[in-house]
């Protein structure tokens, strides 16, 4: 039986001469084109690797995530590029339907058994981005760094504790089910260990739709809702998300986007035993249907200039502060992608969960920051705190079988 499988070098020569998708498709015959982001039940089960931008950031949030920062211990700047080149040709691989490769019994097997011998896509994608220190005195990069790329903010209330922050490089791995996504982990970390080296990691999860429409955080609300202007909006799209070369910024970055991810802890007890009303006002939108609290529907648009005075939605809400929809914030919108975390119990017995936020942005400063500062008091800071994460920027798509993730620094 073992004989009709297929050896390693066949395997990694198939996918990294293209012909991942025609595996892939063979294993699910499904498409890529998903507009109904995150309204939708299980996302498609295979996303094409090859594309101006990197998958895992417009695609409909999948079940399961795992984010990991490393730092890199690569020498010099070749080795970063061998690096970069072997994290391609993994993720490639890894994104594409298979039959494991067999070696034989004595040999050390390339994929890990945990996903057994038939592998499908399962919506995994593994998105690729950098942080600040990657353009440091190492590498000859300093004069490409994104501009805005830095440190993350500590704002007031955070309680960040920096061995959970930052970071040369972070893995955003996405998928239907949480073994893929610890599966293509193992197999990556394997094939770079030299290279990269676990600075923190956090692993999430969404929940299906509750009983419909946009999955909740563990505060019980709706979270996403806001994403659905974006969907099949590719003008919109281009104008918030994807980062343009020039101004300041260099070339290379066309088609990447600013990666923020804030590690948030809930105090849900606490939230627990707050009425539904005050909840519901801290937010600004119904718990149960995730409709404004002037609208009826999930996916109304809020008409603040009706309520100047907060009477139905007041005027720290969440909601409202973050997107007061007048106009103003037009410009500051950004694309979440958040996934919750429950991590056991913190040394006093409380619940350790919360929210892994996620958002991609063209602009840091215009997006992001502008909407954290202006939510820096807003009532809900009570029951969350966050604690790590850090700014990082998707590098840009692979765009065929000659390109490689992050090239375009190099050139
Ligand atoms: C634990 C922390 C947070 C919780 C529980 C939370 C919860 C929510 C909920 C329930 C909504 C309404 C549904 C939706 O449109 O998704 C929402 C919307 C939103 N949140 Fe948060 N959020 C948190 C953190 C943040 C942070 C850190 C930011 C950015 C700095 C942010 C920015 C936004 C924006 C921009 C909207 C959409 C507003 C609109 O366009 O109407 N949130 N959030």
């Amino acid at each position: 039986m073992t004989t009709a499988r297929p050896t390693r070098r066949g395997i990694l020569g198939a996918a990294a001469a293209g012909s991942a998708g025609a595996v892939a498709a063979a294993f699910t015959g499904t498409s890529a084109a998903a507009d109904d982001r995150d309204a939708g039940p299980t996302p498609p089960a295979a996303f094409p690797f090859e594309g101006a931008h990197q998958a895992g950031i417009l695609e409909p949030r999948q079940r399961a995530a795992v984010f990991v920062s490393f730092t890199l211990t690569c020498g010099d700047r070749d080795r970063l590029q061998q690096a970069l080149r072997t994290l391609t040709s993994t993720i490639r691989y890894l994104t594409t339907g298979r039959d494991v490769p067999y070696d034989g019994m004595a040999s050390t097997a390339y994929e890990n058994g945990v996903l057994g011998t038939r592998i499908a896509p399962d919506g995994l994608t593994v998105t690729v981005s950098v942080g600040a220190g990657l353009f440091d005195h190492r590498f000859g990069l300093e004069k490409v760094k994104p501009s805005q790329l830095r440190q993350m903010d500590e704002f007031p209330n955070d309680a960040l504790n920096r061995a959970l922050c930052d970071g040369d490089l972070l893995l955003q791995i996405c998928a239907n089910n949480q073994d893929t996504a610890l599966h293509a982990l193992r197999v990556i970390m394997r094939a770079t260990r030299a290279d990269l080296q676990v600075l923190w990691r956090k692993e999430g999860f969404t929940s299906p739709p509750r009983p419909g429409g946009t999955p909740r955080n563990l505060l019980g609300f709706k979270d996403g809702t806001a994403n659905r202007e974006f969907a099949g909006d590719r003008a919109l799209v281009d104008r918030l998300v994807w980062t343009r070369g020039g101004h300041g910024e260099p070339a290379w970055v066309e088609g990447g986007s600013y990666h923020v991810v804030r590690l948030i802890r809930m105090f849900v007890e606490f939230w627990d035993r707050v009425s539904v009303t005050e909840q519901q006002r801290m937010i600004g939108r119904d718990r149960d249907s995730g409709a404004p609290l002037a609208g009826s529907s999930e996916f109304d648009v809020p008409n603040y200039a009706r309520d100047p005075y907060g009477n139905v939605v007041p005027v720290t809400a969440h909601v409202r502060v973050a997107n007061p929809h007048d106009g103003s914030a037009d410009d500051q919108r950004m694309l979440r992608r958040g996934f919750n975390y429950s991590d056991g119990t913190d040394p006093n017995g409380q619940l350790d969960m919360g929210l892994i936020f996620v958002c991609f942005n063209q602009d840091l400063e215009r997006q992001f920051v502008t909407v954290q500062k202006r939510l820096v008091d807003e009532p809900l800071v009570d029951y969350i705190s966050p604690f790590g994460g850090g700014y990082f920027f998707a590098l840009p798509g692979v765009r065929n079988r000659e390109d490689w993730l992050g090239r375009g620094m190099f050139a």
